[in-house]
């Protein structure tokens, strides 16, 4: 609706090139602004601001009620309600038309009330109605007293530019929200279902179900809500780290950081900054530095290989621990430190304690709880879920199809004799995924340790059973052009893996040149993991 004291463009604040880059702005700063309280507030304040008015308000429809609400009025932060069909608001939200007033206290649409309760003065008046898709009207849009004479046509085109990308903008900050809100409350019955399911494990994928791992995956639960030491002993390779993590994953720390050390990688010196950090000039050109304690702040740290810690650093790590603080090197300022410790070990400490190789109080402080982790020889009924899972991890990592694994190769796996090593396991499925053809393993594809059914450092069983040294390949059946492309990927695979993915290498080996090389890769569809053509 038009009133006659409309004025065209008169006395408008900016030029109109300049509105048009300042509405640009602000319908971009609208569009990005995702809370929905922050948003109403912006486009209220830069609103007023562009038409050169004292205060600007939205009224929003409240669907339950049918009242418009006053979310933002500049200058009151209570919120105003306005009956359905009641004042300007009222009356453009109903008829979805623009209205300008020169005299607001003059129109008898106009509802005093909002003075009242606001303190504030209406003069002059515009409004125009927010409508979002579809054309569904949410609300009115106001802005009230021009400071320079009154309202123009070219205010009202500029209010009516504002709301069409106001309105949107509020849409999708609403949308946000409720998507929010939902994604909170699936979020909170999953965990609840999970508890009703009795299947709480969240932390990293410990495979089994023989009563070792079993019992193990119980504990690392019920030890990790705690906030105390744990000290993890096992032979190498048997999940030592994987217990460690899952510990920290499963604690109230787990949004805190994970900080690993390894104490055998380092040299005595390095191990104490490592631990500690240093402060700057310390020695000539030293800088200041955090060390692993301060850097596991709020979280864990996982001290793996603790048994080979010179006495030294032994004595400070037990210092750290009782005081809950560390000192950097060349520094006399404790740092208070709220840090969980795990620690980790293949030696027998008792054994080292005895020799006076490891200080028994230190051992008494980190054996609070201890967790060991069973070697494959103690889990050999877990060896074939764990072979497939490596299985399942090493293709997706190579992404290669992932073989199956015929019965010969999990009757061969099973029986042969591991050194306990879990890693090892995991090396060997690595192979198989490179090395396989036609989506199945066959024996012929295992590592010769594990073909012979022993490894290098234990003596051959005696049995009687063992099959030739040299095995005779068995004949396959296919045409021989068919086995002599076998025998080719075969051996291109294998060798790929031998030089760690170096075609250079690899084609050397071979007596390929590289493009031979690049070509069969190619051919035979090995092209997973060659990225680094270069070295
Ligand atoms: N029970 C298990 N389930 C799944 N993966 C395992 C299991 N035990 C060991 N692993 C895997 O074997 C490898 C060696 O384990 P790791 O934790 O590094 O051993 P450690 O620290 O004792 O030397 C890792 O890749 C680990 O994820
Ligand atoms: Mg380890």
């Amino acid at each position: 609706m038009w009133t006659p004291a409309m004025r065209e463009n008169a006395e408008h604040g900016l030029p109109p090139s300049e509105v048009l880059a300042a509405l640009v702005e602000v319908c971009v700063r609208m569009g990005s602004e995702r809370d929905l309280s922050a948003l109403l507030d912006l486009i209220a304040t830069e609103a007023a601001r562009l038409v050169g008015a004292e205060r600007a308000s939205l009224f929003l429809l409240e669907e339950d009620s049918g009242d418009l609400v006053g979310h933002v009025a500049m200058g009151s932060r209570d919120p105003i309600r306005v009956p359905a069909g009641r004042g300007i608001a009222g009356s453009v939200f109903a008829s979805g038309e623009t209205l300008v007033l020169d005299d607001a206290y003059q129109d008898h649409r106009f509802f005093a009330a909002v003075d009242r309760k606001t303190g504030f003065k209406t003069r002059n008046l515009l409004a125009a109605p927010l409508e979002g898709r579809a054309g569904a009207r949410i609300g009115v849009f106001e802005v009230l007293n021009k400071k320079h004479g009154s309202f123009t046509s070219a205010d009202a085109r500029l209010l009516r530019s504002l709301a069409a990308n106001a309105a949107l903008a509020i849409e999708n900050a609403r949308l946000i929200a409720e998507l929010e809100k939902r994604g909170r409350v699936l979020e909170s019955e999953n965990r609840q279902l999970r508890r009703e399911l009795g299947d709480p494990w969240r932390g990293p994928s410990i495979m089994g179900a023989t009563p070792q791992i079993v019992q193990l995956r119980r504990m690392i639960e019920r030890v990790a809500a705690a906030n105390i030491t744990v000290l993890v002993t096992g032979e190498s390779g048997t999940g030592k780290d994987l217990v460690a993590r899952s510990l920290h994953a499963l604690s109230p720390r787990t949004d805190g950081p994970y900080v690993a050390l390894n104490c055998a990688a380092l040299p005595e010196t390095l191990v104490e900054t490592e631990l500690f950090g240093v402060e700057r000039g310390v020695a000539t050109g030293v800088e200041r530095r955090m060390g692993k304690f301060e850097a596991a702040n709020g979280g864990t740290l996982f001290l793996d290989e603790i048994g080979d810690l010179s006495l030294t650093a032994q004595a400070k790590i037990l210092r750290a621990l009782q005081e809950g603080e560390v000192e950097r090197i060349g520094s006399h300022k404790p740092v208070k430190v709220d840090v969980r410790v795990v620690a980790a070990t293949n030696r027998d400490l008792e054994g080292a304690i005895r020799n006076g190789d490891f200080r028994e109080d230190l051992y008494y402080r980190l054996n609070v709880v201890r967790l060991k982790t069973p070697s494959l020889r103690e889990i050999k009924p877990d060896i074939p879920v764990l072979a497939r899972h490596f299985l399942t991890l090493a293709a997706r990592e190579m992404g290669l199809p992932e073989p199956a694994l015929s019965l010969p190769v999990l009757e061969k796996i099973i029986t042969y004799d591991w050194p306990g090593n879990v890693r090892q396991l995991e090396n060997e499925m690595k192979r198989l995924v490179v090395v396989a053809l036609l989506g199945q393993a066959e024996v012929d594809d295992l590592s010769p340790e594990v073909l012979r059914g022993h490894s290098p450092s234990q003596p051959a069983p005696p049995s009687p059973a063992d099959p030739p040294k040299t095995p005779l390949p068995k004949p396959s059946g296919g045409s021989l052009p068919e086995e002599i492309e076998s025998l080719e990927r075969r051996r291109i695979a294998e060798m790929l893996a031998a030089c760690g993915y170096n075609q250079q290498k690899t084609a050397r080996q071979l007596g390929l040149s590289r493009q031979g090389l690049i070509n069969k890769i190619k051919r035979y569809g090995l092209t997973a993991n060659l990225a680094d053509e270069e070295n």
